[in-house]
């Protein structure tokens, strides 16, 4: 969000009026705004963002007035000219900000009628900023669902060339943070392919949901004129149009679920994040960045410090804070539109600016890391991470019960312990010391990557499962973008 940059001297607040009264809806005000309900009240200094949605909105309401003659061909053609002329000197940079225009929508509307004059003043009919805002700021997050699920898209691809690459890189899986079991990197990496895959379904159902149109419900009430919202909704890519007028200019479901899935969608970036910075530490060296991932200190000249990880991480924190923001802000308005609504844009706005940052730069570190399978297949085999592998062999081979198969590894662990030996480096007749059934072929899981291997149950960490399901994201997402 940008700093305000609007100051006020003390004497001034709240005491002179501007001269005069607005022109959109001033017909029954005597005197103009105090200047700083002018300043709270405006939102163009955000809501230009929307010029874009605002102005097909508009194109397709002109349209329609035209085709159930509530205007002229005339009247339509020149208002549809003057938007267009518009839409081409707000993409040039050329909008004039006034905060006495309040928002985009009359920003639109005054300067059409500085471009055509008289007829602007009937692109209002049917119509009130009510429904305006809530068809423009929907097209405007379905725009920005649609950015978003691409970035995932790309960001699911990058995470699918790495884990075929690391298919059979041996490293720790952790739980509690302490090894516990060998899995392999590109399972690893699978791992958040499928979040990344939850959340561009969760933002689908978002965008299904919301792809209904505000456009002609007016104020709150509908309107006593011929419309036919049919025909707008059709025109901006709706579905239908919203069945309740109250509903469609009061809710703003769509930004909250949109919110809901960008916060869990950054939950996801963070745990990613933070385990690059995990294994990116001298301590565990499994992963390196190069220079452009990557910042030094200005006093330890043998730092490598993991920024863009830690960022996004950290941008988790506002993103989740604009969800509450907005859920705090919609929580017991009572029907139908209110001005605090307005404080829906910005929030959201930020989320997404945020989300797509993160995104992407998650992608760039994605492409960029480079793991260290050396030390990741040492770091496997630290921690006796097969002694699972151990007590499946003795339930597999020895028909044990698996409590008694987990007491056997156990014991057997311990030993190898109190001689501060890895399990493959004990000798056959101490391990039958603790069951005596044990046979020579132990030794074959009690390696990492024989262990590994063995995971072959459906979701396990085997190579070939990790090849298989690799090939299956890249066929699901082939068919997802069709
Ligand atoms: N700028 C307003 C918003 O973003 C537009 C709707 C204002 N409607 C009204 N009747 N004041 O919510």
């Amino acid at each position: 969000m940008s700093a305000r940059k609007t100051s006020h001297k003390p004497a001034r607040r709240g005491k002179q009026p501007a001269k005069s009264a607005n022109t959109m809806w001033g017909g029954r005000f005597a005197a103009g705004p105090a200047a700083i309900m002018t300043e709270i009240n405006a939102s163009i200094r955000f809501d230009k963002r929307l010029f874009r949605q605002d102005i097909a909105g508009s194109l397709a309401h002109c349209r329609m007035l035209v085709q159930q003659g509530l205007i002229s061909a005339a009247d339509g053609k020149a208002i549809a000219g003057g938007l267009q002329t518009i839409l081409r000197e707000i993409e040039a940079g050329k909008l004039k900000e006034n905060p006495a225009l309040e928002d985009i929508h009359m920003h639109v509307e005054a300067r059409l009628k500085e471009l055509i004059g008289e007829p602007a003043g009937r692109l209002h009919t049917a119509r009130s900023r009510n429904d305006q805002v809530a068809t423009d700021f929907r097209l405007w997050v379905r725009d920005a669902i649609d950015r978003i699920d691409a970035g995932l898209k790309e960001l699911q691809d990058k995470l699918l060339t790495r884990a075929e690459e690391y298919a059979a890189t041996v490293m720790p899986g952790f739980t509690h943070l302490q090894a516990a079991q060998p899995v392999t990197f590109g399972h690893h990496l699978l791992a958040y392919v499928e979040m990344f895959g939850r959340d561009r379904s969760r933002l689908k159902d978002c965008r299904a949901r919301m792809n209904e149109s505000p456009l002609g419900a007016a104020a709150l009430a509908g309107t006593s004129l011929p419309i036919d919202r049919a025909v707008t909704a059709k025109a901006l890519g709706f579905a239908a149009p919203m069945a309740n007028s109250l509903d469609a200019v009061s809710d703003r479901d769509y930004a909250l679920e949109f919110l809901s899935a960008a916060a869990i969608c950054a939950v996801h970036l963070s745990r990613l994040a933070e385990e690059i910075v995990i294994w990116t530490s001298a301590q565990f060296r499994f992963v390196s960045l190069s220079d452009a991932f990557t910042t030094g200190s200005s006093i330890m000249p043998q730092k490598r410090n993991p920024d863009a990880a830690e960022l996004v991480r950290g941008k988790v924190g506002r993103i989740i804070g604009d969800l509450n923001a907005l859920l705090i802000t919609m929580k017991g308005l009572p029907m139908t539109y209110g001005k605090d609504m307005q404080e829906d844009k910005e929030p959201t706005f930020d989320a997404v600016d945020s989300l797509e940052l993160c995104i992407a730069a998650m992608a760039g570190m994605i492409a960029d890391l480079k793991a260290n399978a050396e030390r990741m297949h040492e770091a496997a085999g630290e921690g006796y991470t097969t002694a699972t592998d151990l007590a499946d062999w003795c339930v597999r081979k020895l028909n044990m019960p698996f409590r008694n198969a987990h007491h056997v590894a156990g014991r057997i662990v311990r030993l190898a312990e109190q001689q501060n030996k890895p399990l493959e480096a004990l000798s056959l007749a101490e391990m039958r010391s603790v069951e005596p059934r044990i046979s020579r072929d132990i030794f074959a899981v009690l390696g990492v990557d024989n262990s590994v291997k063995s995971r072959v149950s459906y979701g396990g960490t085997a190579p070939a499962n990790v090849r298989k399901q690799i090939a299956r994201w890249r066929k699901r997402i082939a068919r997802e973008a069709r």
